[in-house]
């Protein structure tokens, strides 16, 4: 035994990857573990063989190692109840109870608790048949400024969890009333509530913020791009890049949109009893008439955290630590280096509709030092690494302005291979252009 703090991450992507090496540079030196990982993860922690979902063999495994910190990543183990398990046995850990993960686990619950929160959000309606749908759609259309016009595009989201595959933006009535099927009669994600949302139209805004169940703590912003294709074409994937920081959302900007959006809603989930601990992600779309709440996420963002860890200065786990504890986070302010970080996903055959798995990966070994490399859907084989998953790395490149930064990931993206690799060439290349910020 030595006297290093534990802490336990639990995931396996790209994300998690990011957050235990953050963990990592922590001056308390941790020793770091994650369940389950993955086969690049286990450079950086020590690698427990117990799935996300496996939420009694986390709390054994925990009481066995003496773990000081649970951190989890992903959703679904939140939404399912892990950090209350834990914290009836007596163990810290860094999320939302079951509870306030309903804020991403149902998007109706988002939107109820936004309009009690009073912040500005897109308008919708909850219906449960494809002609209450259509209806709630003709009204949008109805009240839309200038009224009577043209109700599409429209937004029609799956209100559970759908691994960001259960919202689809309908170009007009036919695709809506597919939509309406597919997701009502068809109950692909399981759902049996819709919600139609007028579509605004701007830049999006990541701002993800730490939360210990009183105040908010905000993370530097960052942008992240969720078509699979150049331009924003294409289907909506988990994320194909990100970066960090964003011109024009300097600390203060951020603390005035933290005030704005995520204060009101810890207000409105303390009052309901379900104070909110953990990353609180606001997913804001900056409208001509000002920033609006999209989308609410319990969590880190993935690839965000990929490009926003990497410029931590402060001590992670002190943070994450401090978050646990009701008002812990008074007075903590995170400092960020000054740098760029542009982070560029290499995303395996066929993803996102049907990604293959089994594809060598080479030249990780030609990778300079200064890049970061997150490993997410990959395995380990006899000869070395394979494809295991649609997102396979997630390359993070750092430098003194997003040109630099982004020649990095780019360069690195090149040394890398794998039968059917899959890129975006243009993430950050606005932000990388000395006219745009995109
Ligand atoms: P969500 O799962 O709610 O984050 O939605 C996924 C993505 O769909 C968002 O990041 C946006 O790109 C897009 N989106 C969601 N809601 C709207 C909306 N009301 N208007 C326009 N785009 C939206
Ligand atoms: N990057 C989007 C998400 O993490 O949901």
């Amino acid at each position: 035994m030595t006297d290093r703090p534990r802490v336990l991450v639990v995931g396996a992507g790209g994300r998690e990857h990011a957050i235990c090496r953050a963990l990592g540079r922590s001056p308390q030196n941790p020793e770091v573990l994650c369940a389950p990982g993955n086969a690049g993860i286990a450079a950086q922690a020590r690698i427990l063989e117990i799935s996300q979902d496996d939420h009694e063999g986390l709390l054994a495994a925990c009481r066995a190692e003496g773990v000081a910190l649970v951190v989890v990543g992903p959703e679904a183990p939140l939404v399912g109840g892990l950090v209350d398990l834990l914290a009836a046995n007596g163990i810290p850990a860094f999320g939302p109870s079951a509870e306030a993960a309903r804020l991403e686990g149902s998007k109706r619950y988002a939107k109820e608790a936004m309009a009690e929160a009073g912040v500005p959000t897109a308008a919708w309606e909850a219906v449960s048949t494809p002609a209450e749908g259509l209806a709630a759609i003709e009204r949008l259309g109805a009240a839309a400024p200038g009224g009577g016009r043209s109700p599409y595009p429209v937004v029609l989201k799956a209100d559970g969890l759908a691994a960001g595959k259960g919202v689809v933006i309908a170009a007009d009535e036919t695709q809506a009333r597919a939509t309406l099927e597919m997701l009502l009669v068809e109950r692909r994600f399981d759902t049996t509530s819709v919600l139609v949302e007028e579509c605004l139209d701007g830049v999006e805004l990541s701002l993800l913020a730490l939360c210990d169940g009183v105040r908010a703590v905000p993370m530097a912003p960052a942008r992240d791009f969720k078509r699979a294709f150049d331009g924003d074409r294409g289907p909506n994937t988990g994320g194909m890049g990100s970066f960090s920081p964003v011109a024009g959302f300097d600390a203060d900007r951020a603390l005035a949109l933290t005030a704005q959006f995520h204060q009101p809603i810890l207000d409105v989930m303390a009052r309901r009893g379900a104070p909110f601990h953990g990353v609180l992600y606001a997913g804001l779309m900056l409208t001509a008439d000002g920033p609006r709440l999209l989308e609410l996420n319990v969590r880190f963002g993935d690839p965000e955290t990929q490009a926003v860890l990497p410029r931590l200065r402060s001590d992670l786990l002190r943070a994450l630590g401090m978050a646990a504890t009701p008002g812990g986070l008074d007075g903590v302010v995170l400092e960020w280096s000054p740098e760029h970080a542009v982070t560029v996903v290499l995303a395996s055959a066929g993803y996102p509709d049907a990604p293959r798995s089994g594809d060598r990966i080479t030249g990780l070994d030609l990778v300079p030092d200064g890049v970061e490399v997150n490993h997410a859907g990959v395995r380990r084989d006899a000869e070395g690494l394979v494809t295991a998953g649609g997102r396979v790395l997630a390359l993070t490149g750092l430098g003194p302005d997003p040109t630099a930064a982004r020649a990095a990931a780019y360069a690195a993206a090149e040394m890398i291979d794998f039968a059917g690799k899959q890129q975006r060439s243009d993430i950050a290349a606005r932000a990388a252009h000395p006219d745009g910020v995109r």
